[in-house]
């Protein structure tokens, strides 16, 4: 069972415990990079015409840099991001929307100032072609947080697979 940890992150708190996690369990990990990166202007959401929220109210695309490689060699997708206005920022479904999902397991994972995970998986859902098993979806604080959510995932995975 091969793991790929793939990532989104602004300000590196999502990508602090994605790369703690993934340096724990062995697993691969992809970094979600805009194709044009987000300066600390870009992501300041208090101006309304910073590019976040033109982003947010245009439902823009935000290309992705780089591809995953081997994408067929994994079972389970760790992925992870921050939320933003309460759901997942738009590069990250334009990530999701990049690749075929048939078959796949699910972990979803966010960081947040405080909101919780919401509707964000049913929200991601059009975007995952092939309609994987999304297995878990929760805020998180910690790179532990994670190991638990992802070990209550494979549990569960694995039930569902006998
Ligand atoms: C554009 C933008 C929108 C955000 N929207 C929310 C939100 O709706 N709810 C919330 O709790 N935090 C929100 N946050 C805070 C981030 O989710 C939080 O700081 C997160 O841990 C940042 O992760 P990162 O360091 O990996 O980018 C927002 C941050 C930004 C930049």
């Amino acid at each position: 069972m091969k793991k790929l940890v793939a990532y989104f992150s602004a300000e590196g708190t999502t990508a602090g415990i994605a790369k703690a996690f993934a340096e724990d369990t062995g697993s691969d990990l992809f970094e979600i990079r805009p194709e044009k990166p987000y300066s600390a202007q870009d992501i300041r959401w208090t101006n309304p015409l910073a590019r976040c929220n033109r982003e947010k109210f245009a439902g823009a695309e935000v290309p992705v840099a780089g591809t995953v490689e081997g994408w067929d060699r994994y079972d389970t997708v760790v992925l992870g991001f921050p939320i933003w206005y309460y759901g997942a920022p738009n590069v990250v479904r334009t990530f999701c929307s990049g690749y075929d999902w048939t078959g796949k397991n699910v972990v979803l994972f966010a960081t947040s100032g405080g909101s919780g995970i919401g509707k964000t998986a049913e929200k991601l859902k059009p975007y995952l072609k092939g309609n994987p098993k999304i297995l878990a979806a929760e805020v998180i604080r910690s790179a532990e947080e994670l190991g638990r959510l992802a070990r209550q995932a494979d549990a569960e995975g694995a039930g569902q697979g006998t």
